[in-house]
């Protein structure tokens, strides 16, 4: 099993700037987790985020730290957790011992959203911070120095397969702005029907970390197929529209 050192990084620090595509493993043969996701290491996926819901803050029930522990022997790549759950807090310090780099807590899910992205850092793991569809960007600028990352949902969370919102877009743009206003490296992740026909649009907006699961596990060409279609696509899309920080 990779142990921590050994395992690679998905901090904004890390490297140079570029698209990073991450797979949902909602998607994914949950029967076959473990070989699954050493497929998506060969595949060339950035790192794994677990979407962990409680059948209460989203109409779902899926997994939790006990589930991501287990796939932790199987890859090094990172992991993150989303937590969709109404209590996000009991859950932040077992994720994080579970072997996930990232922690991302719903601004809708905690009554002091500071307090637990702080509770986060203090479980030696890194905080970032979710918006769901309805939720202003204006809900996260005061926490922006707390966190690595910016989840702007672009679909209603729950469920994997659903059509992708547009209309988060202008979201986006703000979403870019208040990152770089703040001068810290800061992802921007989008997550809810990424696929080769709306990345583009949402990397010229500003995104550089591409959630994806249909398009991923469902492409017939195969998984390193799609992941290299896609990086391709959303880095074109900045380049062409100088957005993000992808080229910076
Ligand atoms: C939905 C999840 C997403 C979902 C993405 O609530 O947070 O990660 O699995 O799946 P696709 O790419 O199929 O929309």
């Amino acid at each position: 099993m990779p142990d921590r050192d050994e395992r690679r990084s998905s901090s904004p620090q890390a490297a140079a700037r570029g698209a990073r595509i991450v797979a949902s493993v909602l998607s994914a043969d949950l029967s076959r987790l473990g070989e699954e996701v050493a497929a998506l290491e060969e595949a060339g996926v950035d790192w794994i985020q677990f979407d962990v819901m409680d059948a209460d803050f989203v109409p779902n029930l899926t997994f939790g730290p006990d589930v991501i522990a287990a796939a932790r022997r199987h890859t090094a790549l990172p992991f993150e957790a989303q937590l969709m759950v109404a209590n996000p807090d009991v859950l932040i310090q077992r994720c994080v011992e579970a072997g996930c780099e990232r922690v991302i807590v719903h601004a809708e899910s905690t009554r002091n959203l500071h307090r637990s992205l702080l509770h986060v850092e203090e479980c030696g793991g890194r905080a970032a911070v979710a918006v769901n569809p309805a939720t202003p960007i204006d809900a996260v600028v005061n926490v922006l120095d707390l966190v690595d990352l910016v989840l702007v949902m672009t679909v209603n969370p729950g469920f994997g397969g659903q059509a992708y919102l547009k209309s988060m877009e202008p979201k986006l743009r703000l979403a870019r702005a208040a990152i770089q206003a703040t001068g810290r490296p800061v992802w921007l992740e989008v997550d809810g029907g990424i696929a080769p026909e709306t990345i583009e649009t949402c990397s010229a907006a500003g995104a550089d970390v591409f959630v994806t699961g249909s398009a991923l596990f469902g492409d017939p060409l195969g998984m390193a197929h799609a992941v290299q279609d896609l990086r391709t696509r959303a880095n074109l899309a900045a380049t062409r529209f100088g957005a993000g920080a992808v080229m910076a």
